[in-house]
């Protein structure tokens, strides 16, 4: 059971890297940032893998004693950004004594926590309840920031992780440009989920699904890749999280 799981998040991670290259600038901070319909339209053949050259130089394994450049860099554009959002969401909260604005003032940026978000495992439940999470601590969802609400905890944070099921919730939030989850609902005209349909008649409810996720899978053994149940599980996972566009609605 618990291969099995590995193996889905890692066929979640192949996809989802595959589309690294192709994400654009994005942000928490904008309004509701744009959702492009459809993680990854470029994908070169849906879900049939192919081969390739490495790249060259190949990739190499660093020693993890610290963080890598890269992330040393990013993290300082952060900075700014989320530690005002946190100081703003620390004023809202009304702390007895306690000034969110003079604390910040005087203490050094380094000196001040980082803030990382984690989302359980448990399939769709868990990526419903960590999409109700991710949504009330999101400033862009409305009424969040209202007397009582925690809305800008997201904007002050650091990191956001996710693990299976909750992986779902921060793959689809990642790969659609970082959107709000009021924009992925289906309840949405624009939306990406599709929950309200049982994954055993899919989006278009007849055999035309099942003949589409049998072609899907067909197409990944034909280009001579070994195939198991995990496939049809990801391909009907994927219809329900990140439909494509021939179930467009
Ligand atoms: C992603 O979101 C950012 C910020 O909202 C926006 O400027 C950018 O145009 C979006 N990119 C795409 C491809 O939608
Ligand atoms: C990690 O990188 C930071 C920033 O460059 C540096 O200050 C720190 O000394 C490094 N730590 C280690 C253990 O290399
Ligand atoms: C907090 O401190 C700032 C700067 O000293 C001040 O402008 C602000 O009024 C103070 N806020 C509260 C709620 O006392
Ligand atoms: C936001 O709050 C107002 C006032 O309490 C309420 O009328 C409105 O329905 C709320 N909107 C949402 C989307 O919950
Ligand atoms: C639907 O999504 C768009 C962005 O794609 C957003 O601007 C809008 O607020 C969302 N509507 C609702 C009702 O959440």
């Amino acid at each position: 059971m618990l291969s099995w799981k590995i193996h889905l998040s890692l066929i979640f991670v192949v996809c989802f890297a595959s589309g690294l290259t192709h994400l654009r600038k994005s942000s928490l901070d904008t309004p509701t940032g744009t959702l492009t319909y459809r993680a990854l339209p470029n994908a070169p053949n849906g879900y049939t893998p192919e081969h390739v050259q490495c790249s060259s130089p190949s990739p190499s394994v660093r020693i993890a004693t610290n963080i890598s450049e890269d992330e040393m860099n990013w993290l300082q554009k952060r900075q700014d950004k989320r530690l005002k959002a946190m100081e703003t969401f620390l004023t809202r909260m009304k702390i007895p004594n306690f000034n969110a604005t003079q604390f910040f003032a005087k203490t050094q940026a380094t000196a001040l926590p980082n803030i990382g978000i984690a989302f359980s495992g448990g399939g769709y439940r868990a990526l419903l309840n960590g999409a109700g999470a991710f949504a009330a601590f999101d400033k862009r969802t409305s009424n969040s920031t209202a007397p009582g609400q925690l809305g800008g905890l997201l904007q002050s944070t650091t990191y956001i992780s996710g693990l299976s099921g909750g992986s779902w919730l921060v793959g689809s939030i990642y790969t659609n440009n970082f959107t709000a989850v009021t924009a992925l609902l289906n309840s949405n005209a624009s939306g990406v989920w599709e929950f309200d349909q049982s994954v055993l008649s899919g989006p278009t409810g007849d055999a035309g699904y099942f003949r589409q996720l049998r072609q899907t899978v067909d197409g990944k053994e034909e280009a001579g890749f070994p195939i198991s149940i995990t496939d049809y599980w990801y391909v009907i996972t994927h219809f329900a999280i990140c439909p494509p566009t021939m179930f467009e609605r």
